[in-house]
């Protein structure tokens, strides 16, 4: 029934459908953008969750670089994301300055990254100079260290003071180390936080957690992370992750999006390189849009920050789209963290 209200123009988007629908009086974006809505179809309710149903609304629009994904907060995240991991300094600056120029809205830093304040300050730079409200720049970065309950809290407030922004748009725990208790205060920590700082961590989540982590957090009744970000692609599906995660209505955002460039020269990728007359990072970012992913792609480079970001023009169709998952090899581009203790 899904399939019959889709448009034959434009492929569904697997995060759900396009409807507009009034923005709450907090929030900022711009007046084109498209809501659209977790394509959470759920396999069965934890006893304490309930969500809407699949919203099957003005399926016709069409995803461009203003859409954005409404999470289960209620918050709104541009489906296109720029990375910046290994971007330094004046390399981060630039690189996310070339990003918002290019039409991104999006960007993902982490302490780890030791470039908050950069990517800070580019975001700060470009909406003032370009009149952008700051509401309309979706800013995330991550906690560094599974270290305790108040150094996490401490953690996040720094967070907070290096990037400038105001307030964090979503705050991820980045991984799963440090087993059990490590993990749950630190979620306890960011969630407490978030309560007792209203608006200052707009959106909260995690990032390569295992299923036996996520289901840590579901049995300790704390609030459930809306983004689980993770490494997705077509050489690496983890079928079983999302799946789960999609189950608790948990938006995924995809790190790694072009396989770090590991893969570019791949037949396959090749071919529909040639079949679409898109060069391989754009086969990849558009295979995990209709994945329903939010990619995050990484570049340090103009030409390509732009070119990644040409995505919206074209789509593959869902026999390629199949074609690409079939590569799947578990390949870890950078760390999987995903079974640790
Ligand atoms: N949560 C986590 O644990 C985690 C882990 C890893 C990454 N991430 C996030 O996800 C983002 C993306 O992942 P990633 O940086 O690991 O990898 P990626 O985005 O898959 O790939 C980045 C690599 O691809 C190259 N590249 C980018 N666009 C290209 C193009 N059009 N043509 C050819 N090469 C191109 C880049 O080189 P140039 O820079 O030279 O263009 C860079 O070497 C990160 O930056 C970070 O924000 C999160």
């Amino acid at each position: 029934m899904r399939s019959q209200l889709l448009s034959a123009v434009e492929p569904p988007h697997p995060l759900g459908m396009n409807e507009e629908r009034p923005e709450k009086a907090c929030r900022s974006r711009s007046d084109s953008a498209l809501v659209i809505f977790a394509y959470a179809q759920v396999a069965f309710f934890h006893h304490h969750l309930s969500f809407p149903p699949i919203r099957q609304v003005k399926a016709m629009d069409k995803l461009n670089i203003e859409t954005k994904v409404t999470l289960r907060d209620e918050y709104q995240m541009p489906v296109l994301g720029y990375g910046t991991y290994e971007l330094e300094g004046n390399e981060a600056y630039e690189g996310v300055l070339s990003a918002l120029e290019a039409g991104y809205r999006h960007v993902d830093s982490a302490t780890w990254y030791e470039n908050e304040r950069e990517v800070g300050q580019a975001i700060l730079d470009f909406c003032r100079t370009s009149g952008t409200p700051r509401g309309d720049v979706f800013y995330t970065t991550k906690l560094k260290l599974n270290n305790g309950y108040e150094n996490v809290k401490k953690a996040v407030q720094r967070s907070l003071d290096v990037c400038g922004l105001g307030y964090i748009d979503l705050y991820l725990v980045h991984g799963p180390i440090g087993g059990p208790e490590a993990r749950r205060e630190s979620w306890r920590a960011i969630c407490d936080f978030q309560k007792e700082h209203p608006g200052l961590l707009r959106s909260v989540g995690i990032s390569s957690f295992g299923i036996r982590h996520m289901k840590e957090i579901i049995e300790s009744g704390l609030p459930l992370p809306v983004v689980h970000q993770i490494d997705l692609h077509p050489f690496m599906t983890r079928t079983d992750i999302v799946a789960f995660s999609k189950q608790y209505g948990i938006v995924m955002q995809a790190w790694g999006p072009l396989v770090r460039g590991y893969r570019f020269d791949h037949p396959t990728l090749a071919k529909l390189s040639t079949k679409y007359e898109k060069d391989a990072a754009q086969i990849l970012l558009r295979y995990s849009l209709q994945k329903g992913y939010v990619p995050l792609p990484k570049s340090a480079t103009k030409q390509r920050i732009i070119s990644n970001s040409k995505i919206f023009d074209f789509s593959l169709t869902e026999e390629d789209v199949a074609v690409l998952d079939a590569l799947d090899e578990a390949l870890v581009t950078d760390w999987d963290p995903t079974d640790c203790a």
